[in-house]
């Protein structure tokens, strides 16, 4: 196998368009899961992306593929497969078809397909934003009922950006709806490409989808490598394992590593010893060596979070080789001479290395507090998040306390859906009872001193005599549209604060509207209503653009004469009696009755502007179970009792956790 048969790639689509279920048919075509162990969406691998059919992660995997060639034909057999496929192909397009014996004996080649399945939602862009840098083409997957959707674009624009290799590939051909030569046109005229060069399958029922392995062979450039460089591997994502530390998930560009070496990494300057080195099939497999051009893991051993980072730069130890940088690369695997002046024991005069390009830092768009139900568990908290983000760079967090819900954390989310996401995992992965604030926007303050403060919860809003100015973050929003959608998109716009700007042309039937808006009008359900004013089609996308002034004040919530900080939430001054009625309606409804009444009220500057009354009541789950089934009555009392556990007490009054995300609700 030579070094020019790898193929490093990802698949980006817009959510639900069947990346995972691409992923799958990839999977069993290259027999990478034995037919026993396969399962739909096997690259999801957590339960909480499984259940909400989901992909959170990016997830690589390498899978090997035989190509058989003969003549001018080629076959694409696996090791393990029967059924082979014969194809029209010239060997001429393939760049490497190098094992053809020279008398045209049929001859195998194999490839290493490195894929990373990434998700589509636009909270985990900065997933897909990773895994781009660490390949050298993608599939542009569009779904056929859908079109190009937001996500499809942007995705896409970030993959120009890179100068990567773009498939476009339609799928879901099968189902009946599908609009698959519309769709393929469309697709060819944003490519600015013959329709031809569209790839049409069905992942679900695996239609064509050794056309798309073959495409990737055929238009995707190995990765470019130098063997002979010092090692220099991009770290883009990583996992905590109790016993391996930190686990780095690295493209490595230049240089090899085998076990045990010495290893450096760049930006956060610390040391330590390869402890394992492998690849992804997809769970972890040890290997003896990574070299150039290959994607796989390196087990650090690191138990601290800042001595291994996503966008750092892994290097050996070792100082480096005389003559580097002149130009003494070879385009082949390391030879075993090679290999023995590898070994450390000369030291030789150390030289300057350029770490890889990191990533751009992200920036949250959304805080909201966590604080544990049990005080006690503050520290574990702690220990937990600095895991949590060893796999999710862009989750950001730092200590804050309150007097009510003693020692918490400030976190930063990418939206709404990432911090339901990620407050699940510390759930369920972690086991961490938790009591989540309702999130908010970053404003800035401008007080009548001309001091400038940044607030991350409404909570810590000074008093408005002292308040000159409220700014708030504003962004350019873009929806993408069938032009038959046009009327109806613009009109549910209308209900929020948007300012419109234009509308352009995408391809003959899709458009793109552009608005700005303040984040905080679609950071909770602006985008669940424009799917339903749309029958799903539009789809959204947006990009920060910065503050500007608001006419935005406090509104408190009380609950049984309590104010209650975690649900204060700065308002539009002119919506605030509307909303303040609206909450304190949502609230009686999600606050269970307790033996006593619970006056539910809304305020604004210590005004009462709207009251509810939750009426007493003991809730017996297991009266409406008559006759005498005791698991019954005894699971729903587990069920009741385990829904208490996530609540948490605000005097006498105990608050369920889903209550204060409901609040922003609109509907
Ligand atoms: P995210 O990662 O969450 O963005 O989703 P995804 O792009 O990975 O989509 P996924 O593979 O989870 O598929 C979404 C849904 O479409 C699932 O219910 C699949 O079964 C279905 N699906 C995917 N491909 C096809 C196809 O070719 N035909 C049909 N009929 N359904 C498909």
């Amino acid at each position: 196998m030579t070094q020019n048969n790898i193929r490093n790639f990802c698949i980006i689509a817009h959510i639900d368009h069947g990346k995972s279920t691409l992923a799958d048919r990839f999977l069993e075509l290259t027999k990478t899961v034995e037919d026993r162990k396969m399962r739909e969406q096997l690259l999801d691998q957590m339960d909480l992306e499984r259940e909400r059919g989901i992909t959170i992660k990016l997830q690589p995997v390498r899978m090997r593929y035989n190509v058989k060639i003969t003549n001018s034909k080629l076959q694409i057999q696996n090791k393990s497969q029967n059924s082979k496929s014969e194809t029209n192909f010239p060997i001429s397009q393939f760049p490497n078809s190098d094992t053809q014996s020279e008398n045209s004996k049929p001859a195998s080649q194999e490839y290493i397909l490195n894929l990373i399945d990434t998700p589509g939602h636009v909270d985990f862009s900065y997933e897909v934003s990773r895994s781009l840098a660490a390949v050298e083409g993608t599939i542009l997957l569009v779904d056929a009922t859908k079109g190009i959707q937001a996500q499809t674009l942007a995705n896409l624009y970030l993959a120009l950006e890179q100068d990567l290799v773009i498939i476009p590939v339609v799928n879901k051909i099968d189902l009946k709806n599908a609009m698959v030569e519309k769709v393929t046109a469309e697709i060819a005229e944003l490519l600015g490409i013959n329709p031809e060069e569209v790839i049409k399958i069905s992942a679900k029922q695996g239609t064509n989808i050794e056309e798309v392995l073959k495409a990737v062979i055929k238009k995707i450039p190995p990765p470019q490598r130098d063997f002979q460089k010092p090692l220099r591997a991009l770290v883009f994502d990583s996992i905590y394992d109790s016993y391996k530390g930190i686990i780095a998930y690295v493209r490595i560009a230049d240089g090899h590593i085998r076990p045990f070496e010495k290893i450096k990494m760049m930006a956060a300057d610390s040391e330590t010893e390869a402890l394992e080195i492998g690849i992804f099939k997809p769970h972890l497999e040890k290997t003896d060596l990574l070299q150039a051009g290959e994607i796989g893991y390196i087990a650090t051993g690191l138990k601290e979070i800042n001595k291994c980072r996503v966008g750092d730069t892994i290097t050996n130890l070792f100082p480096f080789r005389e003559g580097l940088e002149t130009g003494s690369s070879t385009d082949a695997p390391l030879t075993s001479s090679q290999e023995k002046n590898n070994t450390h024991s000369q030291p030789l005069p150390k030289r300057e290395l350029i770490p890889l390009p990191g990533y751009k830092k992200v920036k949250p768009m959304v805080f909201a507090s966590v604080y544990p139900t049990e005080g006690g568990d503050y520290l574990e908290l702690r220990a937990t998040l600095e895991k949590l983000k060893l796999n999710d760079a862009s989750l950001s967090f730092e200590p804050e306390s309150s007097p009510a819900l003693g020692r918490g954390f400030k976190c930063g989310f990418l939206g709404v859906l990432h911090l339901e996401i990620i407050t699940e995992r510390l759930n369920r992965e972690y086991n961490l009872d938790l009591i989540v604030t309702t999130p908010s926007v970053k404003y800035k303050i401008i007080k009548t001193n001309k001091e400038k403060q940044s607030i991350f919860s409404p909570a810590d809003l000074p008093d408005a005599s002292l308040i000159e100015e409220i700014q708030e973050p504003w962004v350019k929003l873009e929806i993408i549209t069938p032009k038959e959608y046009l009327g109806q998109v613009m009109n549910f716009t209308e209900n929020y604060r948007s300012e419109y700007k234009n509308t352009n042309y995408l391809t003959s039937n899709r458009t793109i509207l552009t608005y700005e808006i303040p984040l905080s009008d679609i950071i909770v359900d602006f985008h669940d209503g424009l799917k339903s004013v749309s029958s799903g089609f539009a789809s959204l996308n947006y990009e920060l653009i910065g503050y500007r002034p608001g006419n935005l004040i406090r509104l408190d919530i009380l609950v049984a004469e309590e104010k209650i900080n975690a649900f204060s939430r700065i308002v539009p001054e002119k919506d605030a009696y509307s909303i303040g009625r609206q909450t304190v309606e949502r609230l009686k409804d999600l606050i269970p009755r307790q033996n006593f009444a619970i006056a539910i009220q809304a305020a604004i500057s210590g005004k009462i502007i709207a009251r509810e009354t939750v009426k007493p009541f003991r809730k017996d789950v297991t009266a409406k179970l008559y006759g005498g089934d005791v698991t019954r009555k005894r699971k729903l009392l587990e069920k009741q009792k385990k829904g208490k556990k996530r609540m948490r007490s605000f005097g006498k009054v105990e608050i369920p956790q889903e209550a204060f995300v409901a609040v922003l609700r609109k509907e």
